[in-house]
């Protein structure tokens, strides 16, 4: 990373927490030079990189400030804690109409779970597909679909250890996406009937997973900011037979939320006493605004207890489905019952992603969804503190490109989500996300797509029907 990278990510950190407040002015090239110990030159690259971003803005012969994402900032949501209890699932239903009125084209896309296809490089992933199908020797074909794509093996691999992870190549299954990943962790580690720590809200498809395998759901409250309540986890597996956990410690789907290291490690000591494997959820890893990368829980695994799944859907290649999952002790398991079920993921594929990995610019394409990604953050809080009503709340993630909003009581988020559909726009309301339909006022908004006057036009209808309950 390039020094002037480097500072736009500190200064980026001092808005994001709020040191750097909106309207407030950024410290004076000259200043900021004296006090990062860098050029002027450097100051410069960097405030303009925070002006691509979206975070600062320039005013004529005044200098530098912090955008207006809100002059009226709106707060953050709180923790609901409550003993949790072991809950049947049936929730599909509900999933699939919600899932099936996001696939007109013409509806404002914020109730759906993938950023614009816009923003990936969908040119240069073919050209990997091309290159690597006309240079794949015919015995790949067949022997990709056991192992995996062994450069792909090895690129995944490699990533981990940068990332502070070593990683036996031998835990490594390379699958249809994280979904399938998910799907036989749970398997490999459940009988129907059991117990599943999960977290409240969480992801809808975890939800389905555990109905279609006639698992009970233990949902653990989220904080918005900092993770799983590690008081109720303790709790409810001191009272319940929880046979697994499956939870998000970084950028967790639907509330941003990301665990600090040192509760990562807590949880994972907390685990490792009661022995319960940790099915870790990680697709939106990549998508962190800082400039380091967030760790996963697995960094801690001393003993294979954390099967770590991450994929390729969110960051660069949807549809390809191609993940993975690092399964610890229970790899082969999981392994065994991809055979037995899917057998592989497309070996062309796979075969595309490891071309594109190892020459196609992978973390230069990151660095640039993420600041988008950012900057299309800062323009949805900055819409919402217009025009929604001045009780709502809302999340501020490190990364992704989710907002959680929570509104007043009286609003009915399912009802909310008829009403902006009949107007065009498609949102996640928050009982999706919830074995025991919490959540009846919240939803979860998509800013994964470029910002403009219609995004900002639907939020302006959106917050007049919340104020109409
Ligand atoms: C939290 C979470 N986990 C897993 C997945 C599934 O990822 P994939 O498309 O790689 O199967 C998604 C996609 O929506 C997700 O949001």
């Amino acid at each position: 990373m390039k020094r002037y990278e480097k500072l736009a990510d500190e200064i980026a950190a001092l808005i994001r927490t709020g040191l750097l407040a909106p309207g407030e002015k950024v410290p004076s090239v000259r200043h900021a030079s004296r006090t990062y110990g860098v050029s002027a030159s450097t100051v410069f690259q960097a405030y303009y990189l925070l002006e691509d971003r979206g975070l600062i803005q320039a005013r004529a012969r005044s200098g530098y400030f912090v955008r207006e994402h809100a002059r009226r900032p709106l707060h953050e949501p709180q923790l609901r804690a409550g003993a949790a209890q072991a809950t049947e699932v049936d929730v599909s239903e509900l999933v699939f109409s919600v899932l099936g009125s996001l696939k007109d084209p013409h509806t404002v896309p914020f109730g759906s779970a993938f950023p614009s296809p816009e923003l990936f490089p969908l040119p240069r992933l073919a050209r990997s597909m091309a290159q690597s199908v006309r240079d794949m020797p015919s015995h790949a074909v067949i022997a990709d679909m056991t192992e995996g794509n062994p450069d792909l093996r090895r690129q995944i691999a490699l990533r981990y250890m940068l990332s502070g992870v070593r990683l036996p190549l031998e835990e490594l299954v390379i699958t249809n996406g994280a979904m399938e990943a998910l799907n036989l962790c749970l398997q490999s580690v459940t009988e129907p009937g059991d117990l599943v720590a999960i977290e409240s809200p969480a992801f809808y498809a975890t939800l389905q997973v555990l109905e279609r395998l006639k698992l009970k759901a233990v949902e653990i409250p989220v904080h918005p900011r900092e993770g799983i309540d590690l008081d109720s986890l303790a709790d409810s597996l001191q009272r319940l037979p929880i046979k697994a956990c499956w939870f998000m410690s970084s950028l967790q789907n639907p509330l941003g939320a990301s665990m600090s290291d040192a509760k990562k490690a807590a949880l994972y000591e907390l685990l490792q006493r009661h022995q319960v494997p940790l099915i870790e959820d990680d697709v939106y890893a990549e998508l962190h605004y800082g400039a380091q990368p967030p760790k996963p829980v697995k960094s801690f695994d001393r003993e294979g207890l954390v099967m770590h799944c991450g994929s390729f859907s969110k960051c660069l290649a949807p549809g390809y489905r191609v993940g993975w999952v690092a399964g610890g002790r229970h790899a082969q398991r999981i392994a065994r019952l991809k055979l037995m079920t899917t057998i592989s993921p497309s070996v062309p594929a796979q075969a595309a992603l490891a071309d594109y990995l190892q020459h196609g610019g992978y973390d230069r394409h990151l660095r640039k969804l993420r600041h988008q990604l950012e900057s299309q953050q800062g323009s949805m809080l900055a819409s919402a503190a217009r025009h929604f009503p001045a009780d709502t709340r809302v999340t501020r993630p490190s990364g992704g490109y989710f907002l959680w909003f929570e509104f007043a009581e009286r609003v009915d988020a399912l009802q909310l989500f008829r009403l902006a559909l009949a107007q065009g726009i498609s949102l996640a309301p928050g009982p999706i996300f919830s074995a025991t339909r919490g959540f009846g006022h919240c939803a979860r908004l998509n800013h994964g797509h470029p910002w403009t006057a219609q995004s900002e036009q639907a939020m302006q209808i959106l917050g007049r029907i919340i104020a109409s309950f």
